[in-house]
């Protein structure tokens, strides 16, 4: 079965299983020339890895991301970009007990009825381990719209009734990466922390959302109607395991406004340009990017793994099991570690919509097709 590659001009194709040797993936269609080291993609695994704090899963996770193609001299060649992360601290013993009883809303049935395979081992595929592969691909998107003037970042806003009040873009740049929970705003983000143990020591999960915000956007990206810009987010992050929600703007709060409060009015801006006022729309009109900051919102469910019994039934022996653990090494809250998920999937959707549009040149980030002697070929033997 298909469905493991993300993107029409920047493709990237993953691989990989939760307890399997490695994780991976190959980027193809990204242009070249661009400057990119290991180190440029491990920055954000890091901010996505295992083992970061206490309220993320301890599985032992180093994620050292390794280059096996497609960059030459610390640029990118304009062929294809091939990436492993090995797996180096899987234990499968504790998913013994679920190779025959599907854990209570996670993907074993669904898997198992589908495939008529049984990777039980941290979930196989199904395990958002695969979202490592995202993250990698995605810290090389958000390299090429970081050249075009396009920067974006998320943090946590909200986690089980703990809501964080809105923050500025700056204030999100500047302090989502300073505690454990990502939250941008300090305060809500010991709530939020204290409100996740307490979760945690009973031996439950909780849920919580994701605020991203992207400035820079130039107007026009998107193709109405079925790959509208957020028909295409849509797809990305609903793509995002555990999530149940995507709004943009005012999402599910619009049902309250009326078209006058909701409207966003017309006025020029100093180069004569038409601008709306406000940006209630949040950045994308008739499935079209606007060039006002796309922001929007990101729901995660509690991480179904929890230590507190459940009950699931076992399709090989018939019994119902009323007190089913899930004991193991898991995260009790998602949002915190799927910031850098998020981000990784609005870059990667972002940067495919600028090479359709034409903003981009896909062969190579600097210089006119033809010309064969650039400036990233600093190997070159005879070069100056
Ligand atoms: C970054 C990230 C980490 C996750 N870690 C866990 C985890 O430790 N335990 C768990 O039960 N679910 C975890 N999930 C969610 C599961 O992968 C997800 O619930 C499962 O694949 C079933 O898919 P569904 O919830 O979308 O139906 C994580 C999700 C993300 C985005």
């Amino acid at each position: 079965m298909n469905g493991n590659r993300f993107g029409r001009l920047f493709q990237v194709t993953t691989f990989g299983e939760s307890h399997g040797e490695a994780m991976g993936c190959t980027i193809s269609g990204c242009p070249a020339g661009l400057e990119l080291s290991e180190e440029d993609i491990q920055r954000d695994l890091d901010r996505r890895k295992p083992g970061q704090s206490m309220i993320t899963t301890s599985r032992g996770e180093p994620d050292a991301v390794s280059i096996k193609s497609g960059v030459q001299d610390g640029y990118t060649t304009g062929t294809p970009i091939g990436l492993v992360i090995e797996n180096k601290d899987a234990r499968s013993g504790k998913y013994e007990p679920f190779i025959t009883a599907p854990r209570p809303s996670h993907g074993d049935f669904t898997y198992s009825a589908k495939f008529g395979t049984r990777n039980w081992g941290g979930g196989g595929r199904s395990s958002a381990r695969e979202t490592v592969n995202w993250v990698a691909a995605g810290a090389i998107a958000k390299k090429l719209l970081a050249r075009a003037g396009i920067e974006l970042k998320a943090h946590v806003n909200q986690i089980g009734d703990v809501e964080a009040p809105e923050v500025s873009f700056e204030e999100l740049l500047a302090h989502s990466e300073e505690n454990d929970v990502r939250c941008a705003h300090p305060e809500t983000a010991a709530e939020m922390q204290a409100l996740i143990e307490d979760y945690q020591e009973e031996g439950d999960s909780i849920g919580g959302s994701i605020y991203f915000e992207v400035r820079g956007v130039p107007v026009g990206l998107g193709a109405p109607r079925f790959d509208s810009l957020s028909a295409r987010l849509g797809q990305a992050m609903m793509a995002v395991p555990a999530t149940t929600a995507f709004e943009f703007g005012l999402g599910t709060d619009a049902a309250a406004y009326s078209g006058k409060e909701r409207n966003d009015d017309w006025e020029f801006d100093d180069d004569g340009t038409p601008t709306p006022v406000e940006n209630d729309h949040g950045g994308i009109q008739g499935g079209i990017s606007s060039g006002e900051p796309i922001y929007g919102e990101v729901t995660l469910h509690a991480p179904t793994s929890i230590p507190k019994p459940q009950q699931t039934v076992d399709w090989e022996t018939g019994e119902v099991v009323d007190d089913a653990q899930v004991i193991g090494r898991h995260d009790p809250v998602l949002p915190p570690r799927g910031v850098p998920v998020v981000e990784s999937m609005l870059a990667l959707t972002l940067v495919d919509f600028l090479l359709l549009s034409g903003r981009l040149n896909p062969d190579r980030v600097d210089g006119e097709p033809g010309e064969y002697e650039t400036e990233y070929h600093p190997s070159n033997p005879r070069r100056e």
